[in-house]
């Protein structure tokens, strides 16, 4: 992988032993609201049946615990995440499922193998986003669902919005800087968002992907994005 993309995993290793403590902090719980709709809906879509799931940049395997309370019955539950330091928060956190090392560009999986494939707040860090989009294409099952819920940049001039805009750039990384003793990786997050794709490219991207976009939505006057796909 290039050095940004290392760059990227070493800042979540630093962060990990703190991550699920400030992210519940930092966003006021508003995250469980939307990983439970988006996880809610997609299973609406797709095959509920003993799924078979797959959570990319599982980090410390939140969503994975949000599938297992939402999903009827069996299911297998599978992790992945390059960060070493986050799958270890994981496997003490999430004793139901497996957890794997890896990158979104190139998943350690069999062409066909999931149902449902997430990727909550982690599309933003890969470097090389539409080779990870084809490995989502490629690991799921025909009619499988993708995912993803996104931080995606979004200029609309909703005060609201830019209330929420100035909260992410300007009191934001101070205080995650201060429960994880890390500025720096806290700072990367409203950089991060700038310089990330609009909610129509992400589906732009999955169109011409072998997706069709089902779902697209706005949470909290576009603060957070959800989009769920069918891989055709
Ligand atoms: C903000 S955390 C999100 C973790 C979790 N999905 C959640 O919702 O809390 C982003 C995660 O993306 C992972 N990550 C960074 N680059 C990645 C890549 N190229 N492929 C897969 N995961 C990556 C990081 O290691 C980190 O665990």
């Amino acid at each position: 992988m290039n050095e940004k993309q290392h760059a990227i995993v070493g800042m979540f290793d630093k962060i990990a032993p703190t991550y699920d403590i400030a992210n519940r902090i930092l966003s006021f719980g508003t995250d469980i609201g939307w990983r439970k709709e988006g996880i809610k809906k997609a299973l609406e879509l797709g095959n509920s049946q003993n799924p078979q799931i797959l959570d990319v940049a599982t980090g410390t395997g939140d969503m994975l615990v949000f599938w297992e309370k939402a999903v009827v019955g069996d299911a297998s539950y599978v992790g992945v995440d390059p960060s070493v330091g986050m799958l270890e928060v994981a496997r003490q956190k999430v004793s139901f499922a497996e957890f794997h090392e890896g990158y979104a560009q190139k998943l350690p999986f069999e062409d066909a193998k999931f149902d449902f494939l997430s990727i909550s707040y982690g599309f933003r860090n890969v470097t090389e986003k539409e080779e990870a989009v084809k490995e989502f294409a490629r690991v799921l099952k025909p009619n499988g669902r993708l995912l993803i819920l996104e931080f995606a940049k979004n200029e609309s001039k909703n005060p609201f919005r830019i209330a929420a805009q100035w909260y992410v750039k300007k009191v934001l990384p101070w205080l995650g800087g201060l429960i994880s003793g890390n500025l720096s990786a806290y700072r990367y997050l409203p950089n991060s968002i700038e310089g990330f794709l609009t909610r129509n490219e992400i589906c732009a991207m999955l169109e011409r992907n072998g997706f069709e976009v089902e779902v697209a939505k706005d949470f909290s006057f576009g603060v957070s994005s959800l989009i769920i796909a069918r891989k055709k």
